[in-house]
């Protein structure tokens, strides 16, 4: 467990967490998700004790950092997969580590295996790809096989096979009963993973909720209806007091919408439906909503200006956005089918089909697809 208590921290002017109140609890993935700058990684070095709270605390079962005898033993972290001394091989770097924490030698080979990196383990990071140094960063933070993990953008630079892998041992680790603390920025990995959500914007604390409750919460669901006599449906559910809209393709779209409700209506009017299916947002829509007016850094598509989140501020005289259109494309957040399954030695599993690791929603040209999207 992992507790912070009014957790500020001030850098010069600039306060980049600002009095953050939560618990991480054992037993279940939970996702810290903010924009950049959002004061995701200050959160986590204060955890660590590698940055001093202006105000408030932060414990690790209920002790601070300083005060665990064997740190790796309690908690094991990736902050920053660069931070490994480049000249020393990848074997010797864990080595070091074990060493001063009281872990066996055997437990590096072990680590090793299961990141896949036994057959580099004599090489030197400084020669590593990115996806390599993050595997040794989670080397690392599972040496100790502590009981609370923490990783920052751990899926930074992996593979399809490395991000399933990865997600599929946090999900194996928090099963067995231990706390799993992960930053992301990858929203459709992020809601395969997380059963919870801590949001941050500005420093501030935005939510803490299960995944589940976060997107209902923040996003717009409606039931989307196809059928042949559109007119007469449309009469029928605004006289039962539906509120339904033009969507796209000759679809209708009725907001907040029960899906079996509307089907009776439609066979009591003996009318024919070729489609009747809820829709829900993607967790990516629903962030976005949620920290539109805790987005610093804008990015903007080449040529253009984008339009901002729904909920944003728009300056007087910029460009508005295009009107509400339907949105999220069906089943975008769905939990993965059937329960994850543990990491095998080495991690050599095959990508699920149809591996949803959607762009992050910043960077150069996000605005245009995001856009697009709100058009179709
Ligand atoms: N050592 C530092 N000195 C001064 N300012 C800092 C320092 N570390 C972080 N900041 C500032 O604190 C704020 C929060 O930064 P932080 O790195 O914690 O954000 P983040 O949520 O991890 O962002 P990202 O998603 O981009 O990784 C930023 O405005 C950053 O510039
Ligand atoms: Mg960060």
């Amino acid at each position: 467990m992992i507790e912070l208590r009014d957790l500020t921290k001030r850098y010069g002017d600039k306060t980049a967490v600002d009095g953050l109140s939560f618990t991480v609890r054992p037993g279940t993935v939970t996702g810290f998700l903010g924009p950049n700058g959002a004061g995701k990684s200050t959160t986590m070095r204060m955890v660590l004790g590698l940055d001093a709270p202006t105000r408030g605390d932060v414990r690790i079962e209920g002790k601070h950092y300083g005060e665990l005898k064997e740190p790796l033993n309690s908690i094991g972290a990736l902050l920053e997969a660069k931070g490994v001394h480049g000249g020393r091989s990848a074997y010797n770097h864990l080595l070091c580590m074990a060493q001063s924490n009281g872990i066996p030698e055997r437990r590096v080979g072990e680590v090793l295996e299961m990141v896949g990196l036994h057959d580099v383990a004599r090489k030197r990071p400084k020669g590593f790809s990115l996806g390599m140094g993050q595997r040794l960063g989670i080397a690392s933070a599972l040496l100790g096989d502590p009981r609370i993990l923490m990783f920052d953008e751990p899926v930074n630079g992996l593979d399809p096979e490395g991000i399933h892998w990865i997600r599929t041992l946090m999900q194996h680790l928090a099963r067995e009963g231990r706390t799993v603390f992960v930053s992301s920025h990858l929203m459709s990995e992020m809601a395969q993973t997380a059963e919870h959500l801590i949001v941050i914007g500005q420093g501030k604390l935005l939510a803490d909720t299960s995944m589940s409750q976060f997107i209902a919460e923040n996003s717009r669901t409606h039931v989307r209806v196809r059928t042949p006599e559109p007119q007469r449906l449309l009469d029928v559910l605004t006289t039962e007091g539906l509120r339904p809209a033009a969507g796209a393709q000759g679809a209708l779209e009725v907001d907040g919408g029960d899906a079996a409700r509307i089907g009776e209506l439609a066979a009591a009017h003996r009318i024919v439906l070729h489609e009747l299916s809820p829709q829900r947002a993607s967790l990516e829509e629903a962030f976005m909503r949620l920290t539109a007016q805790s987005v610093e850094y804008h990015g903007h598509a080449p040529g253009g200006v984008q339009a901002p989140p729904e909920g944003a501020q728009v300056a007087p005289g910029a460009p508005q956005p295009p009107p509400e259109g339907p949105q999220a494309p069906p089943g975008g957040t769905q939990a993965p089918p059937g329960a994850p399954q543990a990491p095998p030695p080495g991690g050599q599993q095959a990508p699920p089909p149809g591996d949803p690791q959607g762009p992050p929603p910043e960077g150069p040209g996000w605005g245009e697809d995001w856009q697009r999207r709100r058009r179709r």
